[in-house]
């Protein structure tokens, strides 16, 4: 199939391209570069040994994508394009909800015009939100999220339930990601945050390549076995074969629409994965334990069952693999990518 990778750019999306191509499909990039750098895809054409077209687009611009659509034939649409930083989210909601939603809409509008009907669309655990039952089910309502990042998700997850209803034919994937780490075992292409990273592992990578002088902790309190949160990581070259597996099952798929967890049904703690990584890099890391970070839940994991069983795709990639796999990424690229 020819594939639209929006946010091809970005560290889901670029080792999804790899996984498209390694399956024989034949991706297409589109990534407006906010946050991602052009570099990746010379690192990507080197990877997957062919070119792998890719534009500068910003899908907010709807007459921009109709051109796309209008210029070029694909069979299927897989859209990670988005702003995704929870703090910046609660930040400035109105730029959050304008740049995820607008994308969307002008990408599901191309895509109605010119007749495309498979798509596969980047959701995340955190559309359940703070009352769910662990580990989370795909079937649970209602989904609330508590970042207007998270709420993006929500609304389109609903946008896209909706217009699959009344556009005979189409298909739609909804993967909701638990945590993704890691990094292409090549160690050309992983996680590349503008900035001080808000997440754990791309932190960690940091202070263990010296950019940051040690980890905080977020708080060491919480009712676990070690009183640190715990989280379903995910080897981002798992998740990215789980795109694939979407991809090729929306066909046969028996409704419409249908959500699917992408984690691999177990929690690991931050102290555990912090240890984790000091085996990777040989050496213990300096952290200290500080206060919660607002808006955090104590613990939750994936039920991995219908990915499993529907997609017949479940992740092999151990928490070391992931830790490695990350290390050999930060440490042959301590600056992330190059500029130009
Ligand atoms: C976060 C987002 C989630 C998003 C996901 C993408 C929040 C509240 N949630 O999930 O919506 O989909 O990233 O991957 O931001 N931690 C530390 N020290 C740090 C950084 C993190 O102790 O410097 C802890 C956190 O408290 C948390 C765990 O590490 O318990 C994982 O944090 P993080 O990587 O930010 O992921 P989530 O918060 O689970």
């Amino acid at each position: 199939m020819r594939v639209l990778v929006t946010g091809g750019a970005g560290y889901i999306g670029s080792h999804t391209v790899l996984s498209l191509v390694e399956a024989g499909h034949d991706p297409v990039v589109v990534d407006s570069f906010v946050n991602a750098k052009p570099a990746v895809v010379a690192r990507l054409e080197r990877l997957a040994g062919r070119p792998v077209p890719a534009h500068r687009l910003d899908l907010t611009d709807a007459a921009a994508t109709e051109r796309l659509f209008a210029e070029q034939d694909f069979d299927a649409v897989i859209h990670f394009a988005a702003l995704k930083a929870v703090g910046e989210s609660v930040a400035r909601p109105l730029e959050y909800y304008r740049n995820n939603l607008d994308a969307t809409f002008s990408l599901l509008a191309a895509m109605a015009a010119h007749d495309v009907r498979r798509f596969v669309f980047s959701s995340s655990a955190t559309v359940y939100g703070e009352k769910a039952p662990v580990p989370y089910q795909e079937d649970y309502e209602p989904l609330v999220s508590a970042s207007p990042y998270g709420q993006t998700k929500v609304m389109i997850e609903r946008v896209l339930t909706d217009v699959a209803a009344v556009h005979p034919g189409w298909k739609v994937a909804l993967l909701r990601y638990f945590n993704p780490v890691g990094a292409h075992p090549s160690g050309e292409i992983g996680e590349d945050p503008q900035g001080i990273p808000n997440n754990l592992m791309p932190f960690l990578a940091q202070v263990a390549v010296g950019r940051r002088d040690h980890v905080t902790v977020f708080g060491g309190d919480y009712p676990t076995a070690d009183g640190t949160c715990e989280r379903d990581y995910i080897h981002v070259v798992d998740l990215a074969a789980g795109h694939v597996a979407a991809l090729d099952h929306l066909d046969t798929m028996s409704t419409d629409v249908r959500a699917f967890n992408l984690g691999t049904g177990s929690g690991t703690s931050v102290l555990e994965l912090l240890h984790a990584f000091e085996r990777a890099v040989g050496h213990d890391l300096p952290y200290e334990i500080g206060p919660r970070r607002a808006g955090d839940l104590p613990a939750f994991w994936a039920d991995p069952h219908r990915a499993r069983t529907e997609l017949g795709w479940s992740p092999t990639r151990t928490i070391d693999d992931m830790c490695a796999d990350t290390w050999r990424w930060q440490s042959a690229n301590p600056q992330g990518f190059p500029e130009a």
